[in-house]
């Protein structure tokens, strides 16, 4: 939104407002843990005895779920934010015998000489606070074995005009700074709910939330295209739309996973818009590309979630179709 990506307005963010807030007792961010789920269930893929490492995990609770639900991994948090990482230290109490570490270190001073290589990165929420998105994939490339991946979010241009909205209406009553009178107005106008992602699991902690979703120092929002640019294509050769942030959820695109499972499983897929044969033929003969865009464009989304790959990832697949039939061309 602000033309200033400038990282310290960032870091100062999330330094005064760590991210997410701690959740009310027995509450939990299974987000990132659910991911892995659907990912091992429909790709075939084992999430053990892998480095994993988690880039900008902010307090770093959905990390800890992530390392709860697959002990048998080695996990790395990092975060450019000092008092986030204290969080996820105090959180990680909670947490027997899970093999996490975290650090705060800026992501852009990540090296392998120093950390080694990982299995499997991930980059949830960041890339769309960066200037230049590039950079840091081009450094995280470098720290993705051969057969490792990334999983990367970012928000979404098509699906967020009301959160932009809500975003535009408290700076137009206090300009780009006075995060705390805008968090007042935030409350005060009911903008206590949040989009799909920012689920609110404590109550009366809700600032950080509002802070992330309607305040926010700078973002970026992409688009199918504007995610390809940012892409460095000599370090990666492949990349898929794994799954599209909506209003109220979020959807795989075009998964043939079961529904014999115990997770919910929406789909973006095109049956219910293809409403002639001729249609539907028409899209079965469209490149890849095209159907991607037109799912984008009928969905709407909020936010992508990405896989990236650089080396034989995909080869070491159960399953890895869905993968290989919706990659990017
Ligand atoms: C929206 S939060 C996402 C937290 C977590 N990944 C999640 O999904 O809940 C973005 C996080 O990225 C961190 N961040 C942004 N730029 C960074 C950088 N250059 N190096 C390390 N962390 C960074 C911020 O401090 C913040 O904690």
């Amino acid at each position: 939104m602000t033309a200033n990506g400038d990282p310290a307005r960032i870091l100062g963010q999330y330094e005064s407002y760590p991210y997410p807030s701690l959740p009310e007792d027995g509450k939990r961010y299974s987000e990132l843990a659910n991911l892995v789920r659907l990912f091992e269930m429909e790709c075939g893929y084992t999430f053990a005895n892998k480095r994993i490492l988690d880039v900008g995990t902010g307090t770093g609770l959905r990390l800890l779920e992530l390392a709860s639900t697959y002990p048998n991994n080695e996990y790395l948090g990092i975060d450019f934010s000092e008092p986030s990482i204290q969080y996820a230290e105090m959180a990680k109490k909670s947490y027997d015998d899970t093999s996490v570490s975290f650090r705060a270190i800026d992501a852009a001073k990540l090296n392998t000489q120093e950390f080694g290589q990982y299995d499997f990165i991930f980059c949830m929420g960041v890339l769309h606070h960066l200037e230049n998105p590039r950079e840091l994939l081009t450094t995280l490339s470098r720290l993705t074995t051969k057969n490792g991946a990334i999983f990367f979010y970012v928000y979404g241009e098509y699906g967020s005009a009301e959160r932009m909205k809500r975003k535009r209406f408290l700076t137009h009553f206090h300009g780009e700074d006075a995060t705390h009178a805008k968090i007042a107005m935030a409350k005060t106008m009911g903008f206590t709910d949040f989009p799909y992602g920012w689920e609110l699991r404590n109550q009366q902690d809700v600032d950080a939330m509002i802070v992330d979703a309607y305040i926010n120092n700078y973002e970026v929002l992409y688009t199918l295209e504007k995610i390809h640019d940012i892409i460095p294509h000599d370090e990666f050769s492949t990349w898929i739309p794994f799954g599209f942030a909506l209003e109220n959820n979020g959807v795989l695109v075009e998964s043939r996973l079961s529904n014999d499972n115990k997770l919910p499983l929406p789909r973006a897929t095109p049956e219910k818009f293809l409403t002639s044969l001729d249609l539907r033929e028409r899209y079965a003969a469209l490149p890849k590309r095209q159907q991607l865009l037109l799912l984008e464009d009928w969905f709407q989304p909020s936010g992508y979630t990405v896989l990236l790959q650089g080396g034989d990832f995909l080869s070491q697949l159960g399953n890895p179709r869905r993968l290989s039939e919706n990659t990017w061309e």
